[in-house]
């Protein structure tokens, strides 16, 4: 089975456990590059007001059985470069993860209502690698 992740992260939390995922799959990686330069808080109100963004990738999803999102819990939902790809891609097989400094919030839920019900979820506390809840994951996932 032919597996991506496609992820944004901004600070790196969410770019290691894609890491940590892909090692596990043996699947390709694909950063999602927001064209707005996010810094301060600001990035959280344009993820709670569903503000679109301009993003670019480099894989192309259809070329994949399954294609697993990643995302930091802005304001209790997805990052806006995250929405914007999940709109831009019809996505047929999906599983969703997060990180989050306090909470997952609505992030799973919102992902849903863009794209398709995941086969899998995973909410990672921010540099936490739960190893052991990456492994169960993937396991769904194989
Ligand atoms: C703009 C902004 C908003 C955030 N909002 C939340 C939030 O609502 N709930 C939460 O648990 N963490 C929140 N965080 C913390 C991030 O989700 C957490 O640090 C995450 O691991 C960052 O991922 P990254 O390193 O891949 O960018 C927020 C961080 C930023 C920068």
């Amino acid at each position: 089975m032919k597996t991506l992740i496609a992820y944004y992260s901004r600070s790196g939390n969410t770019k290691k456990a894609a890491e940590a995922i892909a090692k596990e799959l043996k699947a390709d990686l694909d950063e999602i590059i927001d064209n707005k330069k996010r810094s301060g808080i600001k990035g959280g109100r344009d993820a709670f007001l569903k503000k679109p963004t301009k993003i670019a990738t480099k894989k192309d999803p259809k070329a994949y059985d399954i294609v697993i999102v990643g995302t930091p819990v802005w304001a209790g939902t997805m990052a806006p470069a995250v929405r914007e790809y999940l709109k831009a891609n019809k996505l047929n097989k999906t599983a969703f993860f997060c990180t989050y400094g306090g909470s997952e919030g609505k992030t799973f839920k919102d992902m849903e209502a863009v794209a398709k019900k995941p086969i899998a979820v995973l909410g990672l506390k921010d540099k936490v690698l739960d190893r052991s809840k990456i492994k169960k994951f993937c396991e769904v996932i194989v």
